[in-house]
């Protein structure tokens, strides 16, 4: 087969050049969202580096961060991209292995922590974004970077908020139900033990609602540990003794103190 026949045989998301000036026929119009995304993957220091995308499509990022040195990198979408997989890896010769697997479902245990997470254009189509984040957490490497690229709500910012409109109320199609605002979103990650370290918006912030492209770094010791456990279900605040009066103490509350 020609490698136009194999372009021809194929649907793309993304526009990427196989051959000098041959591109797969992906939305030419999402390039202006995909491009801050491969700017600050281009301004990583990414040699020997560990690297993963999530809802990685055709790969535009996975390829990208390869070229920049990245020593290994895997791609996860839960609806993977054959284009990707039969031709795109095998053209290249490429080393990024793609993986048909749920962001809700990713842990450590399938392919362990990563000095670069790739999260761009799928954080508002989901349904459980506070879930999906720490699915994230758990597999960012201490002083890891992650990027997020993401559909924001621009109105109320003195306030954590996140839209969270359904059917035809979005400013998307009906999949694009969660829009963090920027301090919503900053605060949220905090939470995590992840820094907002820039964060740039593409239609220089638009009313109400515009992309941005965000840049962040991970570190286990920001993490408030006892917070962490509450909200991951594994507290004994209520039946240890020791630790629930002491807990409860440092965050205002004296109910124990009377019993
Ligand atoms: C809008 S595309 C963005 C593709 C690429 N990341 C980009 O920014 O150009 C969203 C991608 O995320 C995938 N996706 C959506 N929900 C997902 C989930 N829960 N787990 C894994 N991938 C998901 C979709 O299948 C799709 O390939």
């Amino acid at each position: 087969m020609t490698l136009d026949e194999q372009l021809q045989s194929y649907s793309f998301y993304h526009v990427i050049e196989v051959a000098p000036g041959v591109f797969t026929r992906g939305y030419r119009q999402l390039m202006g969202t995909q491009r801050p995304v491969l700017d600050a993957i281009r301004s990583l220091p990414l040699a020997g580096k560990r690297v993963l995308d999530i809802g990685c499509r055709d790969g535009l990022f996975c390829f990208e961060a390869e070229r920049q040195g990245a020593e290994e990198i895997i791609g996860i979408d839960n609806d993977l991209s054959p284009a990707a997989v039969e031709f795109l890896i095998p053209h290249f010769k490429s080393k990024v292995r793609m993986h048909a697997l749920n962001i809700m479902d990713l842990a450590p245990e399938q392919f362990g922590k990563f000095d670069l997470v790739i999260f761009a254009g799928v954080l508002y189509h989901l349904r459980y974004p506070f879930q999906a984040l720490k699915q994230i957490r758990d597999v960012l490497r201490d002083g890891a970077t992650l990027i997020i690229e993401t559909g924001m709500y621009t109105l109320h910012e003195d306030q954590a908020l996140l839209w969270c409109p359904t059917g035809t109320e979005g400013p998307y199609e009906p999949t694009s139900v969660t829009f963090f605002n920027i301090k919503g979103l900053t605060d949220t990650l905090r939470t995590f033990g992840i820094t907002v370290q820039s964060h740039s918006y593409l239609d220089n912030h638009s009313i109400p609602h515009d992309r941005c492209t965000l840049i962040c770094q991970f570190h286990e010791a920001k993490i408030d540990e006892e917070l962490r456990r509450y909200w991951d279900g594994q507290h004994k605040l209520h039946t240890d003794a020791a630790e629930g009066p002491r807990v409860l103490a440092t965050w205002g509350l004296v109910l124990n103190a009377e019993r």
